[in-house]
């Protein structure tokens, strides 16, 4: 028997499993199998697929498989359900969460259990972590049910949505996905991952027991088939996805055109960032909660330890000293630290990233873990940043160690992935923390913290970790929809411009005053192609704009990244000048109106455009200092701040109709936010654009924040979509064109918005408005520690 002084020495105490006796019982009456819960009621079980522990590799349930006639069954139900759901009054849909919450804090023990059986986290992190966040959401969000119409007016639910998630965080991702999407309006398909199905059902359970009306949720079990069914159904208005960047990225190709809204909240490989005056001993912990948290199957782990070079073999020690006291084992022991790994097909994949990163020269340091499903709490050393363990999410409790110098160095290192979900800075000098932040390419950015996550406050990433918010108001309106401007009739694809060489138009006469040029990098700048095209006007040919192509654009994204110093510069800097660009709009407003009459518009409609152009100018530059974030009320003692930052260099591809005001509407609101542009006007008539040059040339707009390439709207526009370097791109066209631009931005995964040319009347108030700002910024939240 051991000692006090031996387990003291060893710290190797007794077990303490959590009693599983309900869970079983409860598994035990589902023993013919699950079927999906659709319309308020359990369907009989189809063709099942059996659900093991991946601790001990018991089976646990046999679960159906969902086809495609299922996910149709439960599009029907919802879609039966969303008006009347919608049609509550907020304070009645938040009696529903509000009882979903208490149900759930009631079933806690039974949810933390069988979260832990199915998935192989500890008891510790389902009891303490995963459930109660899990009710925090649902209350957190019958408040924003209540608060709807005062707090969001003018918004509507989208109507159904279809939602995917992962098995990392079974019963909490659904949380994530359906108190927002109910509290809105919305009603639910949810399909919860193959490996981990058990929770959700649990929860459809819960929800039947609350007296939720029938329809509202309805969970259909399966596999990426499953899925794809989800995505591909007609009937659905919205699609929120959470998984591998490689599936988000097949999702946005398929909904691309479909006019369905989309969500991605994709994979990460998260600095965690130690500068040399950290507590170390504190930041040591933050690496346990940072990638052993989970056994690192966490989206936002911080798997890459970056360490300043003065105190990193004195970090490293206390790391890997700690490491070595992490209990892995039984997830039902109260004492373990890292529980199982979720399959062995992910065990497999998480040896195979390890066993090429060895080959490639790093070195391990490792933890122990039981025979099994279970991978040892891991240390790589000597890791090149472009290698395997570096840059891959390996989504297990691997962390890289990496040295900087210079706190240059650890945002260059800190940046080097194509990711942007996390990060977590540690230095006690605050000035310095928010100074990283600032730098740091991320969605969330934990400030001498990790993990840390809350209803209250926006979860998402920039560039490849995909687009839109989980939490807070942000959140919400990733479930909500402003009603969306209907065309008449929808823009038709311009005809093809026939390019001719140089500069001059054969038999034109004095009609063509002169060829526009592009408008790159603050200069004026020729075709690369040398050819131009004619602009037609009322009677005949009016001008020459340059013929753009793949050159020309590239040349302007070019331009663009060197000006991205525009999105440094203050609000109240970047107001001055756009003031600047109103003034001097405002002294040549005649010229610009008679530019507009000689493309055949009549003198009144010239001149409103003109002056809705500068009135809306004005608009924006006073915005450029307004559109304020947030500070979040988390429930935990932080402050956490919501900034909005301009998502970088962006393409706006302009309607052909009021190629003035379309122009001006769109790319405005870009610049005040601190955006780079490389903009293509209307095709038709692009020269009401190209002259803006002028305007924008003695207005002191730094060269590169607007560049100008005139030609055919959806080459060039295709070109800018499938830019690596363009972060987000705008689209004002056809519904071709628009489809083509959703699909060619899932390779970066920017972030696209895509309407119809014709369906705003930009006079209207349809054309301005902090909807604009909103598109044109990607909020960071920012927890710095407060209070306590
Ligand atoms: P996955 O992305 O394949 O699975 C996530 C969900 O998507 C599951 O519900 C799955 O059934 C569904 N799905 C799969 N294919 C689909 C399709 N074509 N259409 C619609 N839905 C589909 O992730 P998987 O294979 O389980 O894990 C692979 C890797 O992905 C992990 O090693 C990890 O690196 C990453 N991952 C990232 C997550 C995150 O939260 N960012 C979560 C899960 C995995």
């Amino acid at each position: 028997m051991n000692t006090i002084t031996d387990i003291l020495a060893t710290m190797d105490y007794g077990k303490a499993p959590e009693d599983s006796a309900i869970v079983r019982d409860w598994l035990k009456t589902h023993e013919g199998g699950f079927g999906h819960f659709i319309d308020g009621a359990f369907t009989a079980p189809g063709e099942t697929f059996e659900v093991f522990s991946p601790a001990s590799n018991e089976l646990l349930a046999r679960v159906t498989q969902g086809t495609e006639a299922d996910v149709d069954t439960a599009v029907k139900a919802a879609r039966k359900a969303q008006p009347a759901w919608a049609a509550l009054p907020g304070h009645e849909r938040a009696k529903y969460l509000y009882a979903i919450a208490r149900h759930v804090q009631q079933h806690a023990r039974f949810l933390a259990v069988l979260e832990s059986l199915d998935n192989g986290k500890p008891i510790r992190e389902s009891r303490d972590a995963d459930v109660p966040l899990v009710a925090r959401h649902f209350y957190h969000h019958a408040g924003w049910a209540e608060l709807l119409e005062d707090e969001l007016p003018g918004t509507a639910p989208h109507g159904v949505c279809g939602q995917i998630i992962p098995w990392n965080f079974p019963l909490l991702m659904m949380a994530w996905k359906i108190a927002p999407a109910l509290a809105a309006g919305n009603t639910v398909v949810l399909k919860p991952a193959e490996y981990t199905p058990l929770t959700a059902l649990a929860f459809a359970e819960i929800a039947a027991e609350v007296g939720l009306p029938k329809g509202v949720i309805n969970i259909v079990t399966g596999d990426g088939q499953t899925g794809a069914a989800i995505v591909a159904h007609k009937g659905l208005d919205k699609i929120a996805f959470t998984g591998s960047t490689e599936v988000g990225r097949r999702i946005r190709r398929e909904t691309a055109g479909t006019g369905k809204s989309l969500t991605l909240e994709l994979g990460g490989k998260s600095p965690f960032v130690v500068f040399a005056d950290a507590d170390l001993d504190a930041a040591v912990e933050g690496v346990v909660d940072a990638i052993w948290f989970n056994a690192g199957q966490v989206c936002c782990a911080g798997a890459r330890v970056l360490v300043a070079e003065s105190v990193a073999r004195r970090f490293e020690e206390l790391l890997e000293q700690r490491m070595r006291q992490l209990r892995v084992g039984d997830p039902l022991d109260k004492n373990t630290d890292m529980g199982a790994i979720v399959h062995p097909v992910q065990l497999e994949r998480i040896k195979g990233l390890v066993d090429k990163g060895v080959a490639e020269g790093a070195e391990l340091v490792q933890g122990t873990a039981p025979e099994g499903c279970f991978f040892p709490p891991t240390i790589a050393m000597k890791v090149e940043p472009a290698s395997t363990l570096a840059t891959e999410e390996i989504f297990g409790p691997v962390a890289t160690v990496t040295t900087f110098r210079t706190p240059e160095d650890a945002v260059a290192l800190a940046n080097n992935t194509k990711y942007g979900l996390a990060a977590s800075i540690w230095s006690e000098n605050v000035n310095l923390c928010l100074d990283i932040a600032a730098q740091v390419k991320a969605g969330v950015v934990w400030i001498n913290c990790t993990n840390v996550f809350d209803a209250g406050a926006g979860f998402g990433g920039y560039r490849e970790s995909g687009f839109g918010r989980e939490g807070g108001r942000e959140g919400m309106m990733a479930y909500l929809t402003h009603p969306k401007p209907k065309a008449k009739k929808p823009e038709a694809a311009p005809s093809a411009p026939v390019g001719q060489p140089g500069e001059a138009l054969p038999g034109a006469g004095a009609r063509i005053d002169r060829t526009a040029k592009f408008y790159v990098g603050g200069k004026q700048a020729r075709p690369d192609s040398g050819y131009s095209y004619p602009v037609q006007g009322g009677s005949g040919p009016v001008g020459l704009a340059g013929l753009g192509n793949r050159k020309d654009i590239r040349n302007a994204v070019e331009a663009a990244h060197k000006a991205k110093g525009w999105g440094k510069a203050t609000g109240h800097n970047r107001a001055q000048v756009l003031y600047y660009v109103a003034e001097n709009l405002s002294a040549r407003a005649g010229e610009f109106a008679e530019r507009l009459t000689s493309f055949g518009a009549s003198k009144g409609s010239a001149q409103a455009e003109v002056d809705t152009a500068i009135r809306r100018t004005f608009w924006y530059a006073a915005q450029a200092d307004k559109f304020d974030g947030a500070v979040h009320q988390t429930k935990s003692a932080h402050v956490t701040l919501a900034m909005h930052e301009p998502l970088g260099v962006m393409g706006i591809a302009c309607p052909t109709a009021q190629p003035l005001l379309g122009f001006v509407s769109l790319v405005l609101p870009a610049i005040a936010m601190g955006n780079a542009v490389v903009a293509l006007p209307s095709q038709t008539h692009p020269l009401a654009a190209t002259d803006l040059y002028q305007v924008f040339d003695t207005s002191d707009l730094p060269g590169g924040v607007v560049n100008i390439v005139a030609g055919e709207r959806d080459v060039l526009a295709k070109t800018l979509a499938e830019h690596d370097d363009v972060a987000g791109i705008w689209y004002f066209g056809t519904r071709d064109g628009g489809r083509m631009i959703e699909e060619a931005s899932a390779g970066n995964l920017k972030q696209s918005w895509v309407e119809d040319g014709a369906a705003r009347d930009w006079l209207s108030k349809d054309g301005q408005g902090r909807g604009f700002l909103h598109r044109a910024t990607q909020i960071k939240n920012i927890w710095v520690p407060y209070g306590e």
